[in-house]
């Protein structure tokens, strides 16, 4: 007898298509992970933070008519947390039965034929990766007092990593990374990025110029171990014009921008080993460095 069941293929134009509108630039990318989900791949995503992973996974679960449920991977993901629980109070007065049992979102992705998207997969615990392991391998898994959960046709795994986290990638084991392909998301060019942050925050254009060129020097930068995201440029622009705002400003004036950008980016980049000054500093310098190199062009 087998009920197992096997993966259907999903609407790999629709999923393209609604990746198309809603993400800037990385088409390869969306045609490449739409391809490899619609063929009943499983997916390992790596790129830094900000990469534009989970905006990608949302438009192409949105393309393919199936729900994506998100869950952050850390530690304190269980395995049972991932898989369900039976629900304490209840068994105390109707003992184990399956009416009682609380399916968690691995139980609700295998049953809704949904994509399951972990992000910071690298750091979930050995345990609750094997159970991800049996999953891909079976398409069903046995649920202690539940019993057997089998995977809709739909249901894939996409599990998101950042290869800078100090936690590493190396925990990953082989099984896994042979039970998946792998698609890598690195920081987008210049061009892509002002169309992001255009797209966020609504401009204005040269601010976002200025804002979108430091982040990029932050990750180039002698005196940072990590640079900051496109977020750090998003908040730089939407933190400046509302600092404009409240000081009565018709435009950017210098100090503000470096406001905006101090309490964008110091939080969000790293300083190097060694590195002789405070961030702050670092992250002035680079702002004004920006607005030079910009200013020169
Ligand atoms: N290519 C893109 N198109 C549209 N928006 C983008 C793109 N890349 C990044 N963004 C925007 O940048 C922000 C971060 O993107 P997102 O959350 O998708 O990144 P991520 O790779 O999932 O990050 P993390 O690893 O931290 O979870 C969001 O506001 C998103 O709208
Ligand atoms: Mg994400």
């Amino acid at each position: 007898m087998s009920t197992t069941s096997t993966a259907r293929r999903l609407d790999v134009t629709g999923m393209v298509r609604v990746a198309r509108e809603r993400v800037v630039a990385r088409i390869r990318e969306a045609e490449v992970v739409a391809a490899a989900l619609s063929a009943g791949r499983n997916v390992l995503l790596e790129g830094p933070p900000g990469t534009g992973k989970t905006t990608l996974l949302r438009a192409l679960a949105d393309g393919a008519g199936v729900p994506l449920v998100l869950v952050e991977g850390n530690a304190e993901l269980t395995p049972t947390r991932l898989v369900g629980h039976h629900d304490a109070s209840r068994v105390l007065v109707e003992d184990y039965r399956a009416e009682n049992f609380v399916p968690g979102p691995l139980t609700r992705a295998m049953t809704e034929g949904a994509i399951l998207y972990v992000e910071e997969f690298n750091r979930v615990p050995e345990e609750t990766m094997n159970v991800l392991l049996g999953v891909l391998s079976e398409r069903e898994m046995h649920v202690p007092r539940f019993g057997r959960v089998t995977a809709r046709p739909t249901f894939r795994l996409v599990a998101a990593m950042n290869p800078f986290d100090a936690v590493g990638t190396a925990r990953v084991t082989p099984a896994l990374y042979d039970r998946s392909c792998r698609v890598a998301m690195g920081y987008q060019d210049e061009e892509s990025e002002l169309a992001v942050v255009t797209a966020a925050t609504e401009g204005p254009a040269d601010l976002v110029a200025r804002a979108v060129r430091t982040v990029r020097i932050t990750r180039d930068h002698s005196e940072l171990r990590i640079g900051s995201s496109v977020r750090g440029a998003i908040d730089t622009v939407l933190i400046a014009r509302e600092l404009a705002t409240v000081r009565g400003h018709e435009g950017i004036e210098d100090a503000t921008g470096v406001d905006a950008a101090l309490a964008a980016l110091t939080g969000k980049v790293t300083l190097a080993d060694g590195a002789a000054r405070p961030v702050e500093d670092v992250v002035t310098d680079i702002w004004r460095r920006a607005g030079e190199e910009l200013g020169k062009a």
